[in-house]
C-alpha cells in the first residue's frame, strides 16, 4: 500500500490556525487541525456547537482564505493559490452543501440544481440534463421542479441544495449538516444517497454533522474540540 501523503490525498489540512476578532475579543477556534482524507473516502466531522466545523468546512472550501497553515486539494496547496485557480478548481472539483442552502431566490428547483453545471463550462450541460429526472426522483423534489426556493419547505431547500451538489458529480463534496432540517426517513434516504454516490463514483466527501446516525454512514467520524482534533473513530458499516 502506498503511503498517504498531503499530495495524494483528496483533502489534506496542515497546522491549520484561524481566529476571529482582535485583542479582548479574539477567538482562536482553530489551534492546528491536521489530518488527511484519501481519495473515495467518506469521513463525518462532529463536535460542539461553536467548535469550528463549518469554519474548517469554508477553509477547506478556499471562501475565506484568512488563515494559517496549509490546505491541499486533490494534491494543489490552495493556500498558495490565486483566487482565479482557486475559483476554477472550486467549479471543477468541489460541490457544496452549505448549512445555509445558497440557493439562488429567482431561479426554479431545476435551474438552481443545474447552475454549478452552466457555470462549469468544461461539462456538458445537455449530458446532464438527462440525469436530471433521476436526481430530482432521489430526492424527492420531482413535484417540486419549477418551484422557487421561497415556495419550499426548509428540508426541501436543503434537498435542493443536496441534489445540486450531486447532480455535478464532483470528485468532493463538502456538506456542512446536509440532514439538519430532515426527518429521520428523508435524512437516511439522503445519506444512503452519499453513501452510494461515494461508493460507486468513488466521490470523497467531508460531511458536519451532529446526528450519529448520519455519522456512522461514513469510513470515518473526526471531532473537533477546543480547537483540535480529539479523535478519529473508524465506523463500522453496520448501517
Ligand atoms: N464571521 C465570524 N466572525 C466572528 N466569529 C465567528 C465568525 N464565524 C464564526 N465565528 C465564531 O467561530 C466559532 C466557530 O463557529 P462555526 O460556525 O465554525 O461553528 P460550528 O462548529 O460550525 O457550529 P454549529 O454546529 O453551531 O454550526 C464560534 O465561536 C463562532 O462564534
Ligand atoms: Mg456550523
Amino acid at each position: 500500500m502506498t503511503t498517504l501523503t498531503n499530495e495524494t490525498a483528496a483533502i489534506a489540512v496542515q497546522d491549520i490556525k484561524k481566529s476571529f476578532g482582535k485583542n479582548e475579543a479574539k477567538t482562536d477556534v482553530l489551534q492546528g487541525v491536521s489530518f488527511q482524507i484519501p481519495k473515495g473516502e467518506f469521513v463525518s466531522l462532529m463536535g460542539a456547537s461553536g467548535s469550528g466545523k463549518s469554519t474548517l468546512l469554508y477553509l477547506i472550501g478556499g471562501l475565506d482564505r484568512n488563515y494559517t497553515g496549509d490546505i491541499y486539494i486533490n494534491g494543489s496547496n490552495i493556500s498558495k493559490m490565486k483566487e482565479r485557480d482557486m475559483t476554477r478548481l472550486r467549479l471543477d472539483t468541489v460541490g457544496f452543501v452549505f448549512q445555509f442552502y445558497n440557493l439562488v431566490q429567482n431561479l426554479s428547483v431545476e435551474d438552481n440544481i443545474m447552475l454549478p453545471i452552466v457555470m462549469s463550462k468544461k461539462k456538458n450541460t445537455a449530458e446532464y440534463r438527462k440525469k436530471l429526472d433521476e436526481i430530482l426522483e432521489i430526492t424527492g423534489l420531482t413535484a417540486k421542479r419549477k418551484s422557487k426556493p421561497g415556495q419550499l419547505s426548509g428540508g426541501q431547500q436543503q434537498r435542493v441544495a443536496i441534489a445540486r451538489a450531486v447532480l455535478a458529480n464532483p470528485e468532493i463534496i463538502l456538506a456542512d449538516e446536509p440532514t439538519g432540517n430532515l426527518d429521520q426517513k428523508a435524512g437516511n434516504e439522503i445519506m444512503e444517497l452519499f453513501r452510494r454516490v461515494n461508493k460507486e463514483k468513488g466521490i470523497t466527501i467531508l460531511m458536519v454533522t451532529h446526528s450519529p446516525q448520519s455519522a456512522a454512514y461514513a469510513d470515518r467520524v473526526i471531532v473537533l474540540e477546543n480547537g483540535k482534533m480529539k479523535e478519529e473513530t473508524r465506523t463500522e458499516q453496520a448501517v
